[in-house]
C-alpha cells in the first residue's frame, strides 16, 4: 500500500534536523494509506502547489469508523494527510469537523509557517469527504421523497 504514496521534491527547503520524531513517524508510516471501495464519502482536495490529498470515509451512527488516505505530493502533504486520518478515526463527524489545521500541526509536533497549507489541504479534504456523505445522504432522501 506504501507504493500509493508519492512524495515530491518540494521539501528541500527544511533540513530534517529541524522537524521531530513525531514528524518523521508519520513520514515514515504515514497512517490509513489506501482508498476505501465503497466509502460512504470520499474527496480529492488540490492544493495551490499542486499537491493533492484523496480522501475516503467508512461512517456508521455518524462516526468515522475507518478512514483512507492517498497523499500525492511533498512529505509535509504525506504527514498531513496521516495526522489528519488519525486524528479522526473513531471520532464523531461532528468532532471531526471541529479539527483544525494547527491541531494537525501540533499532532505532527509543529510545521514550518510555509507549510501550513498542507496542513489546511488535508482539513479542507476531510470537510470535503463528510459534506460529500451528507450530499449523498440527503440526495437520497429527497429522491425517497419523490
Ligand atoms: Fe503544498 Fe504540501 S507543499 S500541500
Amino acid at each position: 500500500m506504501d507504493s500509493e504514496v508519492e512524495v515530491s521534491e518540494k521539501d528541500h527547503d527544511h533540513p530534517p534536523h529541524l522537524l521531530n520524531d513525531r514528524f518523521y513517524e508519520h513520514a515514515n508510516q504515514p497512517r490509513n494509506i489506501g482508498g476505501i471501495p465503497k466509502a460512504e464519502g470520499k474527496a480529492t482536495g488540490l492544493g495551490v502547489c499542486g499537491d493533492s490529498i484523496e480522501i475516503y470515509l467508512s461512517i456508521r451512527n455518524q462516526a468515522i469508523v475507518n478512514i483512507g488516505q492517498v497523499p500525492h505530493g511533498c512529505t509535509y502533504t504525506v504527514t498531513c494527510g496521516s495526522a489528519v486520518s488519525q486524528l479522526v478515526t473513531g471520532k464523531s463527524l461532528e468532532e471531526a469537523l471541529r479539527v483544525t489545521p494547527d491541531a494537525v500541526a501540533a499532532e505532527l509536533g509543529g510545521l514550518p509557517e510555509d507549510h501550513m497549507h498542507c496542513a489546511s489541504l488535508a482539513v479542507n479534504t476531510l470537510g470535503e469527504a463528510i459534506d460529500d456523505y451528507y450530499r449523498k445522504i440527503w440526495g437520497n432522501r429527497e429522491e425517497a421523497a419523490q
